[in-house]
């Protein structure tokens, strides 16, 4: 999957974040490379979505730079919506239009932002549609799909806007299990069409099959990273050892 020449899609400089007196990114310093699979884990209130909300310029970082490929987008001039179009976020919450069939849903943003037009809007929507597995329902609303097909939408609304990054922040925590695997699936199926991909879950076995890197973050900075194999087989740090033993 990853390519140790590839470029940096996403660079972050000594991160910094607080709210109020609260720092929860302490400095975090992570390249991401096209098409790499980098996996986040850590205990709740580290600042992983922290993390990945300063990314997609959801949260304004208080130090530090966040650079995607040639721009540095915690410079004042960038704009952020330019940047966002690019960045594909997929949260535990899907954030659908109740209103909207899938299809519209995922045809929406394609309209507003990128001002594709109506045909061709539709035409990706299908397709996107029909790689996340809801050929058949694209004319359902949310209400009549499951939570693992909402989350399906909300993926391939994310990936209709050609994202050259995909940030996944807990995709499949609100699912029922039997419903987490389809999703695990079409993010599997994304990591290995070589989608650049930054992931936080606590799905184990995904980040031991799919990542090419896992990073542990504890207390707002990352405390260890390598490959699955080192982290999970032969952690170094007492907090990883510590965390890891909870889980499993
Ligand atoms: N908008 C906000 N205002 C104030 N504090 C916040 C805000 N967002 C997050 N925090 C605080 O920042 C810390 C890190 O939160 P964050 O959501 O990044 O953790 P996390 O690692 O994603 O945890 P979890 O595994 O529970 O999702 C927490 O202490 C949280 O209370
Ligand atoms: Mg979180």
């Amino acid at each position: 999957m990853s390519d140790q020449n590839n470029e940096i899609v996403v660079r972050i400089e000594g991160l910094r974040k607080s709210f109020d007196d609260n720092e929860v990114l302490r400095g975090i310093d992570l390249e991401v490379r096209r098409g790499e699979v980098v996996v986040i884990l850590g205990p709740s209130g580290s600042g992983k979505s922290t993390m990945l909300r300063c990314v997609n310029l959801l949260e304004k970082p208080t130090g530090g730079r966040i650079f995607f490929e040639d721009t540095e987008i915690t410079a004042k001039k960038t704009d952020i919506n330019a940047v966002r179009a690019k960045v594909g976020m997929v949260f535990q919450s899907f954030n659908l239009f109740p209103h909207l069939t899938a299809k519209k849903n995922v045809m929406l943003a394609q309209q507003k932002v990128l001002k594709r037009n109506k045909e061709e809007a539709e035409r990706i929507a299908i397709e996107q549609l029909t790689k996340v597995g809801l050929g058949d329902r694209v004319d359902y609303k949310p209400a009549e799909l499951s939570g693992g097909q909402q989350q399906r939408v909300a993926i391939a609304r994310a990936l209709a806007m050609d994202p050259h990054v995909m940030l996944f922040d807990e995709a499949t925590s609100a699912l029922d299990p039997e419903l987490v695997r389809d999703v695990l699936g079409v993010m599997k199926e994304l990591a290995r069409g070589g989608m650049t991909m930054m992931v936080v879950t606590h799905e184990m076995g995904f980040a031991r099959d799919v990542a090419d890197r896992v990073i542990f973050m504890d207390g707002g900075v990352i405390v260890e990273q390598g490959t699955p194999e080192e982290v999970f087989d032969n952690p170094q740090s007492e907090r990883t050892q510590d965390f890891l033993g909870h889980i499993s």
